[in-house]
């Protein structure tokens, strides 16, 4: 493939050190880590970084291994911690380098933590461990974090134009349209107060009043943002960002395929085994859920136009599978608590979601809603939008998707 550096994540250690060795010689593939270090000399195994040049950009590429998954048995090496190792190397590297990039298989809190505290790093390239979903790079101080979603099924491509400022642009045009839908959705929601309730009433209604110095706070943003962007900055580095998905048309391999089909069969067999074997448990980590039966009482006429679409039918198709216990499938099929993921994966509570949360439910797209069911004056939510769609509706799952046209066929009626 040709790459300049490949970072080492913890499940690379499975096979042990022996195997990652070989495949550097065999296929000339050049590991980088850092805080991967042999037992006893406690020098980096692999190289800790990797120096090259694009024109005459200097740039420093260095790896980092993620020490607080388990990889295994670790009889010849150990893995430090980046606070031991990231900061000296990223202080000798930047002396002497225009760029420096850091490919991290830590989760994406852990790398959110690096750009806060270790100034110097230019780049992150995370490896995801999102179950779902391509995020757009995140600018934290001035390092940029980006990633591909796992397992390959992604390419992703950024072009990158640097400049002696060496400071990323803010992107002002973003920032105004992100503003901007903000805005939006608030003007909405005052729209919407105002056509319930008497004007009398709303005078001392706290979260219309909020609503309302909202409103001013994001008109007089957005003004001073216009402004920058008029005056225009100082030729700042820019990106661009995108991601190549394999389509679900491309053929697949014969081969491959047996061994997906295999391991996903043994997969969703253990897990309904451990469903079988398990107590009851009482899963806390799903309170905020409502669960959309709940929501029939008052919405009798949105429930009734759901219960026609496809989204009530997710798990049953499962089913229909046998794959209701894999949890690379659940992700999409259920209603997902998003606010604690890792703790769902933790605690294995896909396999165990009751019933109500099973399906693609109304809190897919209206967020979680517990406190809403029970107290809806009191909190309001807000209107989905096509990043709700696309948590679910991947270029891999879906290589249709238009929003305005699908919107259409979901639609809660009004009333
Ligand atoms: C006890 C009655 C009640 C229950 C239960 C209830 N809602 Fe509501 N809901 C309301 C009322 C009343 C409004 C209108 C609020 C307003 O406009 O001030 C509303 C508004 C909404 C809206 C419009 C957006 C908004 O906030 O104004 C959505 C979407 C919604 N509810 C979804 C749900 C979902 C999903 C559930 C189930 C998890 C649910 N509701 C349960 C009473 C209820
Ligand atoms: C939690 C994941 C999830 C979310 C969020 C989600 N969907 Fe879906 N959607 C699915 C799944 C899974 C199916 C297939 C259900 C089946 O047939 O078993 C589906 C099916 C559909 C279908 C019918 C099949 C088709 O493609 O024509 C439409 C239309 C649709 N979704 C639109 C939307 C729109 C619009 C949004 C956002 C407002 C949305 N969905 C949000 C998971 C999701
Ligand atoms: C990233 C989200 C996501 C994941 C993960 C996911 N699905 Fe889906 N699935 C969808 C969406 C969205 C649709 C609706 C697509 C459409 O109809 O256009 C769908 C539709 C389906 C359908 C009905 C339509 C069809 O293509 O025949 C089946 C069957 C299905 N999924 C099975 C699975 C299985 C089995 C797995 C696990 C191996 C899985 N899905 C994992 C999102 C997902
Ligand atoms: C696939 C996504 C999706 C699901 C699932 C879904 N809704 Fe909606 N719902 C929408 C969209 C889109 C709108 C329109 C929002 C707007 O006007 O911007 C909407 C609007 C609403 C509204 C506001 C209607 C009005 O008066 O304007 C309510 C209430 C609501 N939904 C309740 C529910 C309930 C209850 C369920 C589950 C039984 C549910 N929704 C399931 C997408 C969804």
């Amino acid at each position: 493939m040709n790459c300049q550096a490949v970072g080492i994540a913890p499940q690379d250690l499975g096979g042990g050190l022996p195997l990652l060795k070989q495949i550097q010689e065999k296929q000339h593939i050049n590991w980088v880590s850092m805080n991967l270090v042999d037992l006893k000399s406690k020098n980096p195994v692999f190289s800790p970084l990797v120096k090259t040049h694009v024109g005459s950009t200097q740039i420093a590429i260095l790896g980092l291994t993620d020490d607080q998954q388990n990889p295994g048995p670790r009889k010849t090496y150990a893995l430090l911690s980046w606070q031991d190792t990231l900061p000296q190397y990223v202080a000798e590297v930047a002396k002497e380098s225009d760029m420096v990039l850091l490919l991290s298989s830590y989760p994406k809190s852990v790398n959110r933590e690096i750009a806060q505290s270790v100034d110097g790093i230019d780049l992150i390239l995370e490896s995801s461990r999102h179950p779902s979903g391509n995020m757009n790079p995140l600018k934290i101080k001035n390092t940029l974090l980006a990633h591909v979603e796992t397992r390959g099924k992604y390419l992703g491509m950024m072009r990158i134009h640097w400049t002696d400022t060496g400071k990323w642009g803010l992107d002002l045009a973003r920032q105004i349209r992100k503003k901007q839908n903000k805005l939006d959705r608030i003007k909405w929601q005052i729209g919407r107060m105002e056509k319930n309730k008497q004007t009398a009433e709303l005078k001392d209604n706290p979260l219309y009043l909020k609503l309302l110095t909202d409103r001013e706070t994001f008109q007089k943003e957005i003004l001073v943002l216009q402004k920058e962007k008029a005056a225009g900055i100082s030729d700042p580095c820019s990106f661009s960002n995108q991601f190549i998905g394999l389509r679900s048309s491309m053929p697949d391999d014969k081969e491959v395929q047996a061994i997906i089909d295999h391991t996903t069969r043994e997969v969703n067999s253990l897990n309904k085994k451990r469903k079988h074997s398990s107590v009851d448990r009482q899963p806390s980590a799903l309170k905020k859920l409502a669960g959309s039966q709940v929501c029939e009482e008052c919405h009798s006429l949105q429930t009734a136009f759901w219960q026609k679409t496809q989204h009530v039918r997710a798990w049953q198709t499962l089913v229909q599978d046998d794959q209701q216990f894999n949890e690379d499938c659940l992700v999409c099929h259920v209603t997902l608590p998003y606010y604690d993921l890792a703790r769902v994966k933790k605690e294995q509570l896909l396999v165990h979601l009751p019933e109500k949360l099973q399906d693609v439910g109304c809190e897919s797209c209206h967020g979680i809603a517990a406190a809403h069911a029970k107290n809806p004056e009191s909190t309001h939510l807000d209107p989905p939008n096509e990043a709700t769609c696309l948590q679910c509706h991947t270029q891999e799952h879906d290589d249709n998707f238009i929003y305005t046209e699908k919107v259409e066929k979901i639609r809660c009626p009004k009333g």
